[in-house]
């Protein structure tokens, strides 16, 4: 995958994902073979006072290899100037969210809002790229109510962004409905830039499907979460204990957060990695009360001896 002029490894990215790209998950994320690793979306009005808490999603690991910073917001100076921000200085680019469909987000003009003003779009991307040396990425749905995915595209490259995010869906769908890979397929065919698809990509068979848009490289987002071992099944070889993974991604999270917000934080990975490993009910309801991390660590471990990981396993090469 070539990108902003750089020759990646394998063509996976880690999608931003608000509550759970955390710096461990990232991190474990990109050991499996993400090569392009996103935040949490960031405010950028957030940024500009200083919040602690959207600072704390600003914590990057040095085992990811590619990192970028998403923020959000409408106003085309805070955004140039966020850009800016000594909280993402170590980050490697930057991503301009124009596709969060949340209520709350949209209601402010933020997110899939601006995809109904093509205009200040391209405005926003050619303000922040001018504003930093940094690669600059649009990550984008296929239209608002409905598929406009080329007038979409030309707006982020008159903005001159380095390269596109397309999630196969429009801002009206939500999460539901089937990814139109053919609008996808249509972004990448007219686009003078590279294209990264996006959406229910979960396994080689989606995998493949998506790759037969001819885009340059996949993020996946929902795959990922409770199986970060999705970046190696796909990209190299299976990952041979997933365990270890997760006490990683808990281990890099304490060394950066206090523990008692982090046993709180953590359930919802705890249940999706018992999911995963297909837990019996009452392990899930100890894990989503548990205020305890190393004993929720300890019972997942014990799941974690049933699950099978090579039957799970596509072992297929990427072709
Ligand atoms: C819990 C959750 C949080 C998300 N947070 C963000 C976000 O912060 N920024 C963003 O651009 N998209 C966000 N998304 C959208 C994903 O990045 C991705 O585009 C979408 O889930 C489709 O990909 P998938 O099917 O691989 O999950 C989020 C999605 C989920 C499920």
């Amino acid at each position: 995958m070539l990108i902003a002029g750089k020759n990646f490894k394998n063509n996976l990215l880690l999608a931003p994902l608000a509550g759970f790209s955390d710096v461990g998950f990232r991190a474990v994320c990109a050991l499996q073979g993400a090569e392009i690793t996103f935040s949490e979306m960031l405010s950028a009005q957030a940024l500009k006072y200083d919040s602690k808490k959207t600072k704390d999603m600003t914590i990057v690991h040095p085992y990811e290899k590619f990192k970028i910073a998403q923020i959000f917001g409408h106003d085309t100076v805070s955004m140039a100037e966020a850009v800016n921000n000594e909280a993402l200085s170590l980050f490697d680019g930057v991503d301009i969210n124009f596709g969060c469909p949340a209520p709350k987000i949209v209601k402010n003009g933020d997110g899939s809002a601006l995809l109904k003003d093509l205009t200040l779009l391209s405005k926003i991307i050619f303000e922040v790229k001018k504003s930093t040396t940094k690669p600059v990425s649009a990550k984008v749905r296929i239209g608002y109510d409905e598929n406009n995915i080329v007038n979409i595209v030309r707006a982020c490259e008159d903005g001159g962004a380095d390269f596109i995010t397309v999630h196969g869906r429009t801002k009206a769908q939500g999460y539901s409905g089937d990814v139109d890979l053919e609008a996808i397929a249509t972004a990448k065919s007219i686009s003078s830039i590279p294209v990264i698809g996006n959406g229910d990509v979960k396994d080689f068979a989606s995998y493949k499907k998506m790759l037969s848009t001819n885009i340059d490289g996949v993020m996946i987002g929902r795959g990922a979460i409770g199986k970060p071992w999705i970046f190696s099944e796909l990209s190299f070889n299976p990952t041979e204990n997933a365990f270890d993974l997760i006490k990683l991604h808990i281990d890099i999270l304490r060394e950066n957060y206090p523990e008692k917000w982090l046993s709180l934080y953590i359930r919802k990975h705890f249940l999706a990695y018992a999911n995963t490993f297909g837990a019996k009910s009452e392990t899930k309801k100890f894990l989503s009360t548990s205020q305890s991390i190393d004993e929720s660590l300890k019972i997942l471990k014990a799941e974690f001896k049933h699950f099978d990981i090579s039957k799970k396993s596509s072992k297929m090469p990427i072709g």
